[in-house]
């Protein structure tokens, strides 16, 4: 399927950026870069910057860029091996497609998770995972469960998985396509899952797409982040499934109701006290593909809350994309310390489902979180309420019910029904937008500045790839792109390879990073002067904002030991919190 990254280099070394994109629109020089009206947006002045050095391009008006590849894709709506093809013609580079190897298909993807999973599976029932099992155990997870769910564990060794499926002559490329290891700082990888309980993804079809890895309990390493999941593959990407929508599909069609709650365990518990028509989102925010997922078993859906989310307007906000699939969507919100899990093993299922039966629809929901969060009896707290509602009601595909829920809100706040119509009409429906594709918006970067900052330091100058690679390890990175990206720098300056973002960019085929990285690269050059104090000012953010995530992690975890009255946890988790806190002063 795939070329290799050398033939990519080559055919970009040959193909001159500003020569191809010229050939479909006129560029004009500006310093040293070109520019252009956008092709990808309407505009009038040009924010669409080619850089002949760098062999790059970025319009800073809809967020597009990329080397020559991403270029040709986006103009002639190509994928990426016909853009390769065009342009290694041009350039007169032979493509040798790598052998269409055996293991490199989709079928060939699920067999090797498989083969993962069942590694793992077995490995927690052997002497290795006697601590893992323990955990679950004490977690009142059952046997059956564990097998039901494939359950596994990841030992504490740097390569394990590696070497095992090494001997079954599977190569360690393909096991970092499926995101099962990582590269190390000094080259050479290690397994991504480490000294974790395992859980599976599976998808409807009972194949495997990804893990999620949760840290023991009784692990003392602070350092680690509570869950690791498998990142984006070609067959996994975060947020398009529900865990557990395959062993909860035909109770979701019986019930017509879904239950869904955010986490693993949070499905787990539920279901094996015999709530069977359940799925996890595995993250707060829902995305259109899951609602899209559920909404081939059922319209009707009620959302389990823990209640410390449920102040979140951000997270209700997401909840309009049911409403915009013409789907019913009820809340229930739990006691405050609580999540699903924990509830259900504290007041047993009965009561769970009784909540879950007494959920409020969205409505009611956001009207009751708003009149917490305004004060209704002044102007302004009473139109804020209004309008959030108004964009919730905008979301409804029927204008019948859309009025009704307008008349409702009207007696609600003692507004006048026109006055509300009025509002109404202003407020543009996203959901139509979405639909017309000429229109983009800018992609929200989740990247942190500091992380940001290091990597133009890092693209601008190769020493200083060179000097942080002995004091930070890409692992430091909270985002799992930029530590991708770091963690490529540095093995590039160890192979001793020249470093040029338009090769970087082949290795990052979802466009998500693109513009992130183009961007960085048409940013003015960073003050000389000034560079040597950024740079230890962003190594000391860096690790510290790594302490603050592992931190806030604790006080969720301290939070529940707290209202669960688990005294011996809650020591030693106080410890683990105080070490982190000596840590940070001492810097
Ligand atoms: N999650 C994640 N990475 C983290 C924390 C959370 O991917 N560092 C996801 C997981 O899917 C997790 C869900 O968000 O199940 C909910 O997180 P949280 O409430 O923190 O965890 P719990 O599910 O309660 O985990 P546990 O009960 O095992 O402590
Ligand atoms: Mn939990």
């Amino acid at each position: 399927m795939g070329y290799s990254e050398n033939i990519l280099e080559e055919i970009l070394s040959r193909i001159d950026i500003v020569e191809l994109i010229s050939s479909y629109i006129p560029l004009k020089r500006a310093g040293r870069n070109f520019k252009a009206l956008c092709p990808f947006h309407q505009e009038k002045t040009p924010s669409f910057m080619v850089s002949p050095q760098k062999q790059i391009y970025h319009c800073f008006g809809c967020q597009s860029g990329g080397n020559a590849f991403n270029f040709l894709m986006r103009y002639e709506h190509i994928e990426f091996k016909e853009a390769v093809e065009i342009l290694a013609k041009k350039a007169g580079v032979v493509l040798e497609e790598k052998k269409p190897s055996s293991q490199e298909s989709y079928l060939s993807y699920y067999k090797i998770n498989e083969t993962v999973a069942d590694f793992y599976h077995n490995l927690l029932n052997s002497s290795c995972g006697k601590t893992a099992l323990n955990y679950l155990k004490n977690r009142k997870i059952k046997e059956q469960t564990i097998k039901l769910l494939k359950i596994g564990f990841a030992p504490d060794q740097t390569d394990a998985l590696i070497q095992n499926l090494r001997q079954k002559n599977y190569s360690v490329a393909i096991l970092e396509k499926l995101g099962l290891v990582l590269l190390k700082e000094g080259g050479g990888y290690s397994d991504r899952f480490r000294n974790r309980v395992i859980l599976p993804i599976f998808d409807v079809k009972m194949r495997i797409l990804g893990f999620g890895g949760r840290i023991l309990e009784s692990s003392s390493k602070a350092t680690l982040a509570k869950y690791i999941n498998s990142p984006q593959t070609p067959i996994y990407t975060k947020g398009n499934h529900l865990y557990g929508l395959n062993f909860a599909k035909d109770n979701i069609i019986k019930n017509d109701t879904v239950i869904v709650v955010e986490g693993y365990f949070d499905f787990i518990t539920p279901f094996q006290e015999g709530l069977n028509n359940i799925v996890a989102s595995l993250g707060t925010a829902l995305t259109i593909e899951q609602a899209r997922a559920i909404k081939r078993y059922t319209h009707n859906v009620v959302m389990i809350y823990d209640a410390d989310n449920a102040g979140q307007l951000a997270t209700l906000r997401s909840l309009d994309i049911f409403l915009e699939q013409d789907m019913e969507v009820k809340i229930a919100s739990l006691p405050s310390g609580f999540d699903p899990d924990l509830y259900v093993r504290t007041y047993g299922i009965e009561s769970f489902k009784n909540l879950a039966n007494s959920a409020q629809n969205l409505f009611d929901y956001k009207l009751k979180i708003l009149r917490s969060m305004h004060d209704e009896h002044t102007v302004e707290g009473k139109s804020r309420i209004a309008y959030e509602l108004l964009t919730t009601i905008k979301k409804i595909p029927h204008p019948v019910t859309q009025a009704n829920y307008i008349k409702k809100l009207s007696e609600e706040l003692d507004i006048k029904e026109d006055a509300l119509f009025l509002e109404f009409k202003k407020i543009n429906n996203p959901a139509s937008i979405r639909i017309n594709p000429v229109v983009t918006t800018k992609p929200k970067s989740d990247i942190h500045p500091t992380e940001k900052m290091l990597i133009q330091l890092m693209l601008e100058e190769e020493e200083i790839i060179k000097k942080l690679k002995d004091i930070i390890s890409p692992q430091d990175f909270v985002s799992e792109k930029t530590a991708k990206i770091v963690s490529l720098l540095f093995e590039w300056v160890n192979q001793g390879k020249k470093i040029m973002v338009n090769n970087l960019l082949n290795y990052f085929p979802q466009e998500d990073i693109l513009p992130f990285v183009c961007e960085l690269s048409f940013s003015p050059n960073l003050d000389e002067t000034q560079k040597e104090t950024m740079l230890n000012d962003c190594i000391q953010r860096l690790k510290e904002r790594k302490i603050k995530v592992l931190r806030e992690n604790l006080q969720k975890e301290i939070e529940i030991a707290q209202n669960k009255g688990d005294k011996q946890r809650l020591n030693s988790l106080m410890q683990e919190f105080c070490q982190l806190t000596d840590f940070l002063k001492k810097r």
